[in-house]
């Protein structure tokens, strides 16, 4: 059946028979002589490809094209029929992981080339060219280049060694502790194959709340498994470093980064943790906060902590990702200033492998948050994007929310810490500020659901992650066509308007969830359903009522001059836009600002209508796409219509519930009426 464990990769053989004919007259041989790990994996996903979109088995003996319409895929170094082609330039500009694919004539016959200066660049090519023929686009005078932005593409597991997911929804952990390093299950190579597709490069297996026991012997020996099979698709395992391992399985009585032991104990279970991963990319670390030990325990600051680390796995070529998402309940300051007011002191401070990993917002991953402060104003240190792929909050596998939009919503904001166009995109890249390292990390949605991430939909995230993560000027608009004619059909009839559907979706969420700025006003705990009224979870700044401070007065958390002024953290055009309510964009209005119930907003409501229709307009947005998907029967086939049309249904009920949710609470401190003609609430 089609339970969607294929995902993008499905290679069924292409329907329409002139494209069909087409594509196999482009198509006739293959030269492909190369032997490593990596250029086996892609000649196998080649062959895979071709002989299921196109029918054709075709062998890789030849050596160089003797046969109009060759494929000739390889290095310089790999083929000799590639070394001989002028395109010595252009591969130049490609650096180690990019690719080339291009129409040439060698001898006379009609070429395809895919080439790379390195095999992994190699395999992206194969990938790509793979998807031209999924997406049925034209293989004659092909002339594509392609490099990525960012160097380190990351997908972060949030698994633990019992196989539960932190903040998973889509079932166990990939990861079999029990049975490796013996027993190597299938899924492992497709994991790895999908995430080669992408392009993502480095996969961090362990949750960040971290178990100290990944870094014993019996625990690096099931890793170093995970990674001999991700090596040849061009990926390196990370792992969470718990900051009191130390003590916890290195028998120390403390965990102080200053201390000479400490050091030494950190140096030697590095130089051991190689010895079983050789490529071993290094820490992902997330220290004070949350209740997490760290180097502040021992009146260290974030550098200390990071730099020990950096200084263990520099001699054998690792990084340290040090999380920037931090804060305590025991600061009284605004929770949006916290990661800001300790790190930005700490700027120039970290060695040059340390890169500090900022989540997107201030506060965590809410359906829209502004992109946080940090991102520019520690101009001589490196940081990278995290971005939840999960959708903790975001109604989590059951509602369908593209996050394209929300991605290429951040990346595009401009921080202006240089001045205009000083994007997220460009700190993220290391362009704006010359930074040698470049990263950006994922929170992965996968697990061991047969679909992978709990639903089809879902699916999609994956991928536009991995494709913004290699090119963030790609639109989230063409991704997802791309993403909808590998998993479904090329048929512009469900193309079009499931497209539209993806494209409106986030939005939907943030409507029937946190409009106008709201934010962390859900279930306690959970994060799944509506949870406004949740004043007294086990600590404050959990409290919705925290967030919304909605009175009889108004609703809104004033971060402006006269709050806590969050605002100052933002470059000056920035901070003005943000200080004057007038200037701020309604998607952030209750973010900054906290406004009576009658303000009136630029469409001529009150601030209480506007809210309303902001929630109302969620649910019918939902109930629209229902219906459209209800049209798309004949394209689609049954198992995957079933399983859409019943999330969609379910996604319809709980927009309800979250839509009445908040309007009934809040209404008790507005004491202002639903608008005429509107459904009444549950
Ligand atoms: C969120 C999430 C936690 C997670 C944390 C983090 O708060 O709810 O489960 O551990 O983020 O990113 O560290």
């Amino acid at each position: 059946g089609e339970s969607g464990y294929r995902l993008w990769l499905r290679y069924d053989k292409v329907k329409d028979p002139a494209l069909l004919e087409n594509y196999q007259r482009m198509v006739t041989q293959l030269v492909f002589p190369g032997k490593s790990a990596v250029l086996n994996a892609a000649k196998q996903e080649l062959k895979l490809g071709l002989k299921g979109l196109l029918g054709q088995d075709l062998n890789a003996a030849a050596v160089s094209p003797t046969l109009s319409g060759a494929l000739l895929v390889g290095t310089p170094a790999s083929a000799k029929a590639i070394a001989a082609l002028p395109l010595a330039s252009k591969l130049k500009a490609l650096g180690k992981e990019g690719f080339l694919i291009q129409s040439v004539q060698v001898k006379g016959k009609a070429t395809t080339v895919i080439a790379a200066n390195s095999d992994v660049g190699v395999l992206y090519g194969v990938f790509k060219y793979l998807q031209l023929l999924q997406t049925g686009k034209p293989l004659s005078n092909l002339n594509i280049s392609s490099a990525p932005k960012i160097q380190l593409r990351m997908l972060n597991h949030w698994d633990n060694l019992d196989r539960s997911v932190e903040r998973g929804y889509a079932g166990l952990s990939l990861w079999d502790w029990k049975t490796l390093p013996d027993v190597s299950n299938p899924r492992y190579r497709d994991y790895a194959r999908a995430n080669a597709s992408l392009g993502i490069n480095g996969t961090a297996l362990t949750n960040v709340n971290a178990n100290a026991k990944i870094l014993t012997k019996e625990y690096l020996v099931k890793a170093a498994a995970l990674a001999d099979v991700f090596r040849s698709y061009g990926i390196k395992v990370y792992l969470t470093a718990r900051f009191s391992a130390p003590i916890e399985v290195g028998g120390l009585k403390t965990a102080d980064p200053l201390d000479p032991a400490v050091r030494q104990w950190w140096k030697d279970k590095t130089t051991e943790l190689y010895k079983y991963i050789p490529d071993f990319g290094g820490f992902l670390v997330k220290a004070n906060s949350e209740g997490q030990p760290g180097p502040q325990n021992y009146g260290r600051n974030h550098a200390d902590g990071a730099n020990m680390l950096a200084d263990a796995v520099a001699p054998h070529g690792g990084i340290v990702m040090w999380r920037a998402f931090v804060y305590d309940n025991k600061v009284p300051e605004d929770r949006a200033k916290q990661a800001y007011s300790e790190f930005k002191p700490l700027d120039g401070t970290f060695r040059k492998n340390v890169i500090v990993q900022v989540k997107n917002g201030p506060i965590d991953f809410q359906p829209r948050e502004p992109f946080s402060p940090l991102f520019g104003a520690m101009p001589k240190t490196p940081q990278m994007m995290e971005f939840q792929i999960t959708m903790e909050y975001l109604g989590q596998s059951t509602h369908l929310s593209y996050l394209g939009t929300y991605f290429k919503e951040v990346l595009d904001a401009d921080t202006y810490s240089k001045g205009k166009g000083s994007t997220v995109a460009r700190i993220v890249d290391g362009s704006l500020d010359k930074h040698s390292i470049s990263a950006m990390a994922g929170v992965a949605n996968i697990g061991l659901d047969s679909n992978w991430c709990g639903n089809i939909f879902n699916q999609a995230n994956w991928y536009v992650y991995g494709r913004l993560a290699w090119d963030h000027d790609l639109q989230a608009e063409t991704i997802a066509d791309e993403w909808l004619k590998m998993t479904f059909t090329s048929d512009s009839g469900f193309v079009a308007p499931v497209t539209q559907m993806m494209m409106a979706s986030r939005e939907n969420v943030v409507n029937y969830m946190t409009p106008l700025g709201l934010h962390h006003i859900m279930s306690e705990g959970t994060h799944y359903g509506p949870g406004p009224w949740v004043n007294s979870a086990e600590r404050p700044d959990w409290n919705s009522t925290y967030y919304h401070r909605a009175d009889s007065a108004g609703i809104g958390f004033d971060r402006t001059s006269k709050g806590t002024n969050a605002v100052a953290q933002y470059a000056a055009p920035v901070r003005e836009m943000f200080e004057q309510v007038e200037k701020t964009p309604e998607a952030y209005l209750l973010w900054f600002h906290h406004l009576p119930w009658t303000y009136k907003m630029k469409s001529g409501n009150t601030l209480w209508n506007e809210l309303v229709d902001r929630y109302y307009f969620g649910v019918s947005a939902v109930q629209l796409t229902r219906h459209t998907w209800a049209g798309l029967e004949p394209h689609v086939d049954a198992q995957r219509f079933k399983a859409i049309t019943a999330l969609l249904e379910r996604q319809e009920q709980e927009a309800k519930w979250y839509r009445d949710g908040c309007v009934l609470y809040f209404q008790t401190f507005s004491k202002m009426p639903i608008p005429a003609g509107y459904e009444k609430p549950a």
